[in-house]
């Protein structure tokens, strides 16, 4: 059976997308294989930042691997968090610090248009693919739901009643970003193994 590294720490991230893939493919962690640097991320766009870090493991270790970079892109604020979204209330920022400055950005804005995007940067055999996911949906007017993290609170899916926070995990994963460009790269794999 082939192996891919994951070239995430997240062990979140890493037990969603065994599940997708089942036991067709073998997934490696960061930490299964003792890498326990610190992977750059320096690029000002998604796909760039995902490249980035498949890339900075692919050159340590020759391994076929892939990484993931998300963004949320809210309409008003011009895409804004976008690339920057993990750490757009500052550096060393919670979770909520960041839902609460974005509520605050947009105030009362009408326009509430916002999308997550997912990148996943693949090196299969020394070549790049990428594979993208995008949900569109709208932010509320404050936090809603206990469940998930990062601006799940305050992010309503097109066509749902319920914030990411207030679904099922189940129902978040297969209609999120991360879900969607998971889904592309299993089948992709699937195809080349
Ligand atoms: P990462 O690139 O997956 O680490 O995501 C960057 C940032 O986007 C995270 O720190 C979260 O704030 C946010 N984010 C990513 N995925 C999700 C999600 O599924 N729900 C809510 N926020 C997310």
């Amino acid at each position: 059976m082939k192996e891919f590294v994951f070239a995430t720490n997240n062990a979140h991230k890493l037990s969603e997308i065994r599940q997708i893939t089942g036991s067709d493919l073998r997934i490696i962690s960061l930490n299964d294989i003792g890498f326990h640097e610190e992977i750059p991320e320096t690029s000002d766009t998604i796909s760039g930042n995902a490249l980035q870090k498949a890339w900075y493991f692919h050159d340590r270790y020759n391994k076929n691997c892939f990484a993931d970079d998300t963004g949320l892109e809210v309409d008003c604020l011009d895409g804004a968090p976008g690339v920057y979204s993990a750490r757009y209330a500052g550096e060393a920022c919670s979770f909520s610090d960041n839902v609460e400055k974005l509520l605050k950005e947009m105030g009362q804005t009408e326009n509430r248009k916002a999308r997550f995007v997912t990148v996943i940067a693949l090196i299969f055999e020394g070549k790049p693919y990428l594979f993208e996911g995008v949900i569109n949906g709208s932010i509320t007017a404050g936090p809603q739901g206990e469940g998930g993290f990062g601006y799940d609170p305050v992010f309503l899916p097109d066509g749902y009643q319920q914030t990411f926070a207030e679904m099922q995990a189940t129902v978040k994963n297969s209609i999120s970003h991360r879900g969607l460009a998971t889904k592309k790269l299993v089948e992709f794999l699937i195809t080349v193994i």
